[in-house]
């Protein structure tokens, strides 16, 4: 078992990553169905949260269906940084969460996200703030460091560790990588064999399926491990890759069938969420990723993406479902 916190979770958990526009609460309830053990918010802007902004306060939204389930915010402003975290902790989710690895331009400019990466003495008071502020547990999201000259996981871990964070994800990429090239989780077993480190190492970065999920078990020593991307169009992947680890046996890939009632169910909750207009235009970004390698989509695409109600939804899955019937994926 690892704990975070009061939090329990089962021995080496799967957490599904924050992502921006992806992880909301119709994405995160789909991948709790099939086998996440716990799940991240996008982040969302301590500075946002403040203002009281629409966008911001909407992603404070979590049901108990889904817990334990962690909201993740940014910010490089201490003061705003504790306070959006007094914000967070009314909504009682079951952690806080920071960002320190967002290497995106306009949130490490203002000195958050990964930006504090070259700032380590930053990084420390607005966790430290964060930790002050709230009776949550508190994590941290974050990468190896700024560039390749400058990996500096090894300290941060350690003194991150010091200001009471509950758990460290590593996402094993620098800054200057963004999301390219590969991750190094050599350095995420290098934080874990620290005898120095207690709390629970998960590591992040690349995971997409249940060999390479089994793989990097085995070869980094780490407590858990972070999916992203893998997850995106693809939430089987949760209870592909704890079947692997069980039985060293793959599940049948999902049919068709499978992935268009996870269409109808995601948009589904996405329009009790945010409307039926708005839940259907989010859901535009989704389609492809669930026939990801599937022959023939294209076509189908085009009409999801014309598909305004839930009732032409259902008639575009049927249309879709009877053109592969004679298809045997
Ligand atoms: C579309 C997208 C949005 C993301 N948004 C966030 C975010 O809000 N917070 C965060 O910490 N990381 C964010 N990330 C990074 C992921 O959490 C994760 O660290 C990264 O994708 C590497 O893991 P993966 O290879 O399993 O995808 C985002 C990644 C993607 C692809």
């Amino acid at each position: 078992m690892i704990k975070i916190g009061n939090i329990e979770l089962p021995d080496f958990p799967l957490l599904l990553a924050p992502m921006e526009d992806v992880s909301d609460p119709p994405f995160r309830r789909l991948c709790k169905m099939h086998g996440a053990d716990m799940m991240y918010s996008e982040f969302i802007s301590s500075e946002g949260l403040i203002r009281d902004a629409m966008k911001s306060k909407k992603k404070l939204d979590i049901f108990d269906y889904e817990r334990p389930v962690g909201i993740q915010i940014f910010g490089g402003d201490e003061e705003a940084m504790a306070l959006s975290a007094k914000i967070v902790e009314a909504v009682q989710p079951d952690v806080v969460d920071i960002n320190f690895g967002c290497p995106v331009k306009k949130v490490v400019c203002k000195g958050a996200g990964a930006g504090v990466l070259k700032d380590i003495d930053l990084m420390i008071r607005l966790t430290k703030a964060v930790v002050n502020s709230t009776h949550l547990p508190v994590t941290v999201k974050t990468r190896l460091g700024w560039d390749n000259d400058s990996i500096n996981i090894m300290e941060v871990a350690e003194r991150l560790q010091e200001t009471g964070i509950k758990a460290l994800t590593i996402h094993a990429r620098t800054r200057a990588q963004m999301y390219k090239g590969e991750a190094d989780w050599n350095y995420i077993s290098k934080v874990k064999n620290n005898p120095n480190i207690e709390i629970p190492i998960f590591g992040n970065g690349d995971v997409n399926t249940p060999e390479k999920a089994l793989e990097y078990k085995q070869k980094y020593d780490c407590d858990g491990i972070m999916i992203g991307r893998g997850a995106i169009g693809y939430p089987w992947i949760f209870n592909e890759v704890k079947h692997f680890f069980e039985t060293g046996e793959n599940l049948p890939k999902p049919t068709i069938s499978q992935r268009l009632e996870a269409v109808r169910q995601h948009a589904e909750w996405s329009t009790e969420w945010k409307g039926e207009k708005l839940g259907l235009i989010e859901m535009r970004q989704h389609y492809g990723n669930y026939f990801r390698g599937i022959p023939h989509f294209k076509d189908f695409r085009v009409k999801f993406l014309e598909v305004f109600t839930m009732e032409e939804m259902v008639e575009v899955i049927a249309e879709t479902e009877e053109f592969y019937a004679e298809f045997s994926f």
